[in-house]
């Protein structure tokens, strides 16, 4: 087991990786939250079915409740809010309780948000059970989606640890594999060229890859999260370089359907395409071709799909938290590990998105 420990402003807490580390969970409720009245268990219903049974199993003696929301997105949405914060009221948490986060970036931000706002604030600790959430689980932003925006209603609540037991990966199937490594990617990118080299050089095949490979993977994109929410928890500054890939990427998942195309998948064009702006507006001078066909035979996609029109795309993108009057924000790279910020004219986006496509 490896333990990164995070620290921000606000709070400090570890992170520990590994094979069946969810077995630590009764210990470290003990010592760190042994006043904890109850505990709620949030998941979602593939999960569940899934991984369920073994956390119920270690905190049996506990007799925790369960809310089970639907998989995906979908558990983003207020009326799934709603109802679990009724959980909650029904099982009589209180302020002593902990809500423990079982699934992915989407049940983590709902579960984060509830834990967050029951109660003006009670205690959380994530379980992430996807690659993505390498991501999700660490940095303490939390939120669900409003119809018109994603993210768009949320807050900052750190987890009190979060619990990442890779034991519960290997039921994620291919296409949710490929949308969390691109996270991993982006990590290595926006901050750590050895890391980026490293991945070049050991990862060929997302679908084999050995679990040194991935946990390797896992924690050194977790220490990059780590070294941005260090300093800066509320995202006033650097932490927006996280956002690398995610302006077009959040635009595309948008216009697809949320569901329809991962967003990992969809934040990898957003970087291919931020990339190729890096080259063109920064001389970054990456060679962009070579990256394209490493993404491809990882199975990603690596142009804007067809359907997408450039007006839809551009008033999504502008929707996002991330525009400035006409202007819209992009993360790019200077160099491998050196992200900047960069606003882009409405008009030249759209010249750069018809070369793109
Ligand atoms: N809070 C943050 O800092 C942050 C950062 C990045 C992304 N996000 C959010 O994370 C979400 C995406 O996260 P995600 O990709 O983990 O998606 P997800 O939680 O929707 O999970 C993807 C799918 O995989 C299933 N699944 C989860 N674990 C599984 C397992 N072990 N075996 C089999 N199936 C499993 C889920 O049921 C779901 O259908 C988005 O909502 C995004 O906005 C948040």
């Amino acid at each position: 087991m490896e333990t990164i420990h995070i620290q921000t402003e606000s709070k400090q807490y570890d992170v520990f990786v590994g094979e069946g580390v969810i077995s630590r969970l009764p210990e470290f409720l003990n010592s760190h939250l042994p006043d904890a009245t109850k505990i709620l268990v949030m998941t979602d219903e593939i999960v569940a079915k899934l991984h369920l049974g073994k956390v119920l199993s270690v905190l049996d003696h506990l007799n925790p409740a369960v809310f089970i929301a639907p998989g995906g997105e979908k558990a983003k949405t207020f009326d799934v809010y709603y109802d679990a914060l009724t959980a909650g009221l029904e099982n009589r948490l209180d302020r002593k309780s902990v809500i423990l986060s079982l699934g992915g970036g989407a049940v983590g931000d709902l579960s984060g948000f509830v834990a967050a706002s029951y109660m003006r604030g009670i205690s959380f600790i994530q379980v992430p059970t996807t690659i993505l959430a390498h991501d999700s689980a660490v940095g303490g932003k939390v939120a669900i989606n409003h119809p018109l925006g994603k993210n768009m209603i949320g807050a900052f609540h750190q987890p009190e640890a979060v619990f990442y037991d890779l034991a519960l990966l290997g039921t994620l199937p291919e296409q949710e594999v490929r949308s969390g490594f691109a996270e991993v990617i982006k990590h290595a990118l926006i901050y750590d060229p050895d890391f980026y080299q490293w991945l070049r050089t050991n990862i060929q095949d997302l679908n084999s890859m050995a679990l040194g490979q991935l946990s390797q993977s896992l924690i050194k994109g977790i220490k990059v999260k780590n070294a941005f929410v260090s300093q800066d928890e509320r995202e006033t500054g650097i932490r927006a370089y996280l956002n690398f890939g995610h302006t077009l990427g959040h635009a595309i998942e948008a216009e697809m359907g949320y569901g329809k195309f991962t967003h990992g998948e969809a934040v990898l064009i957003g970087m291919i395409f931020a990339l190729k702006l890096s080259n063109e507006l920064l001389d970054l001078n990456f060679d962009l071709e070579n990256f394209t066909e490493w993404a491809a035979r990882l199975g990603y996609q690596t142009s804007l799909p067809p359907q997408i029109g450039y007006d839809s795309v551009i008033s999504r993108m502008k929707q996002d938290k991330k525009t400035v009057g006409e202007s819209i924000r992009f993360v790019l790279l200077g160099k491998v590990g050196q992200p900047v910020l960069k606003e882009i004219s409405e008009s030249l986006l759209l010249d750069k998105l018809k070369a793109f496509k």
